[in-house]
């Protein structure tokens, strides 16, 4: 039992799972084939609302970055902002992109 406050916990369940994981896409979902299709559903959507001008996103808990990237490489006129309260989550989120961005 644990007497910090429900987001403090849930923070700090994002965090060991990053630490877990690392650069594994398992560190934000048990189930990796259901995220690729949260993926393409994601991709369809932010076509048919964003149309073909340059748009920005901000992806709220955006985690180890690995699905913001994967959208992001599909919509490439759209500028893509990822935020997230584990630093763990974004330390692994910049060393994804750097990897690509390379
Ligand atoms: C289930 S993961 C999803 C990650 C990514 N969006 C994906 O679909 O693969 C949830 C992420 O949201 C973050 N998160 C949860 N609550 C948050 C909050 N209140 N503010 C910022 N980030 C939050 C967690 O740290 C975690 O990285």
């Amino acid at each position: 039992m644990t007497s910090l406050p429900l987001k403090e916990q849930i923070k700090a369940y994002w965090e060991e799972r990053a630490e877990l994981y690392l650069a594994d896409p398992a560190s934000t979902t048990n189930d990796v084939y259901l995220r690729e299709l949260d993926i393409l559903t994601i991709v369809q959507v932010l076509k048919t609302l964003l149309g073909a001008g340059p748009k920005k996103v901000l992806d709220v808990g955006c985690g180890e970055g690995y699905s913001t990237l994967k959208v992001a490489q599909e919509l490439p006129h759209v500028s893509f902002t990822g935020i997230d309260y584990s630093p763990n989550m974004i330390r692994l989120a910049r060393e994804r992109l750097a990897t690509i961005t390379q």
